[in-house]
């Protein structure tokens, strides 16, 4: 059991270690007087210690900061360096698109878009790709074709979901079963309830009812939850959604951005899953800014025939940049030669080597806590048996605990990702890297239970 006594006095000894260990990233911080947040995008805040550690050097799956430190990388950029940092074939590929070829955006079309296209068809099976710089648009625009081709206005998504700033899908399950708006949202346009319906993932009857309004064009999901902990689908849920989908007269999209942890094709290949639109961003790129939404034959078509779909100016999907050489070479060379089913597989056993590390440790100390994976990712929550819903997930939660654990491991040089208490493997990681983690993890629960 956690000591809470005993967790007080061991976060408020990683934090003065933290502070002495990081004098230099503490000095940026303090000087950034013109950066709204002292950061150049406000989610870096979300780093343990009240300050962001300040990147020098990236490798493989290693980081230095500023103040000379190294650290084994498991956050990965949040999935964005799944590739591991800077990987050679990458950096090869840009190189040679900027200094060699030169030419970083065109708005046009370079020869390696289409193997591009095919690669990810071959890995998700669904045949015709579009390419956007981030996951989030990527969900935007799929989003807007789904509305268009079924003529209904609502977005179905599973309660504490997340799949970018993507306004329909900042919501949760209210009192009633309704849509309500998650808390902390910025600015939302529109009342939540006039884009989307809420159901919560594990639960078909949730899934039954919203879509019984006949109002909901397509149902958003990971196939795993991965932004509230991991929450894995209980057997049948997802062939029950396919159904629920089908019956309704409504789409599927699947968002692959994190879950491609579960093999080369994510989810949608390694569960044999059927979807009308999957989403993928962050990792293809090997940090390059990358994402891409792919569609059915029957979609493409019912697209083309529309009469008011207008794809190639201002209808609302597509955006400058997007597709651009630099992109499209990053990917290029990311998914035909970093991101390969071999590295999957090296990937994935050490995502296991994770999971079993951290039961066994969890096991010894008798904590009431879980770990679930994910092929290549794993997640410690503070719950057990693990949650079955991102409500149950949500509840969970536990900010001393998050915060004592991120800050023992990144005071002993391990990064866990800052919004998880999650491990992501790359192709550089090592089985050493994993077990440097377990004997941590181990260290750092003994110190807080009695
Ligand atoms: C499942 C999922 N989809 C989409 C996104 C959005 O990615 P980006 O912020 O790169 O647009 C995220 C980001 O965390 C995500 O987890």
């Amino acid at each position: 059991m956690i000591d809470r006594h005993l967790l007080e006095s061991q976060l408020a000894a990683e934090r003065a270690t933290y502070a002495e260990r990081t004098p230099r990233s503490r000095e940026l911080f303090d000087a950034a007087d013109h950066l709204f947040g002292r950061v150049p995008m406000t989610w870096m805040n979300k780093w343990s210690g009240g300050y962001p550690l300040y990147l020098a050097t990236a490798r493989g799956n290693r980081i230095t900061d500023v103040d000379g430190h190294e650290y084994v990388d498991f956050a990965l950029g949040d999935t964005g360096a799944m590739a591991g940092h800077s990987p050679a074939p990458t950096v090869e590929a840009v190189r040679q698109r900027i200094e060699v070829e030169g030419g970083i955006t065109a708005m046009m079309p370079t020869a390696e878009a289409e193997w591009v296209a095919a690669d990810l068809a071959r890995r998700f099976g669904l045949p015709l790709w579009s390419f956007a710089l981030t996951a989030t648009d990527a969900n935007r625009w799929a989003l807007r074709l789904a509305r268009m081709l079924t003529g209904r206005d609502k977005v179905l998504a599973f309660s504490y979901c997340y799949h970018g700033s993507v306004d329909e899908t900042f919501v949760i399950t209210g009192d009633e079963g309704q849509a309500r708006l998650r808390e902390g949202n910025v600015g939302a346009p529109v009342p939540i309830e006039l884009t989307t319906r809420v159901a919560e993932f594990n639960d078909i009857d949730s899934v039954e009812h919203a879509l019984a309004h006949g109002d909901v064009a397509v149902v958003i999901a990971e196939p795993a939850l991965t932004n509230i902990g991991i929450v894995l689908p209980e057997p049948g849920f997802l062939e029950q959604l396919r159904e629920a989908c089908d019956r309704h007269g409504t789409l599927l999209l699947i968002d692959e951005t994190h879950t491609i942890s579960a093999g080369p094709g994510g989810c949608t290949r390694a569960w044999d899953l059927r979807p009308d639109i999957v989403v993928i961003g962050k990792s293809i790129g090997g940090g390059v800014p990358s994402g891409a939404y792919g569609i059915s034959q029957e979609l493409a078509n019912a697209v083309e025939d529309h009469p008011d779909a207008d794809l190639i100016d201002v209808g609302g999907v597509g955006g400058t940049l997007a597709g651009n050489a630099l992109s499209v070479a990053a990917m290029r060379a990311t998914l035909g030669e970093v991101l390969t089913d071999a590295a999957f597989e090296h990937m994935i056993a050490l995502g296991t080597r994770f999971a079993k590390g951290v039961q066994s440790v969890l096991d010894r100390h008798d904590v009431p806590w879980s770990v679930s994976q994910l092929g290549a990712r794993a997640e410690y929550r503070f719950a057990q048996p693990a949650p079955r819903t991102g409500s149950q997930s949500a509840a969970a939660h536990d900010d001393d605990i998050e915060e004592y654990l991120h800050l023992f491991m990144a005071n002993r040089g391990v990064l866990m990702t800052p919004f998880h208490n999650m491990a992501l493997m790359c192709p550089d990681t090592t089985a050493a890297d994993v077990d440097l983690h377990t004997t941590l993890f181990e260290e750092a629960v003994s110190r807080t239970t009695s």
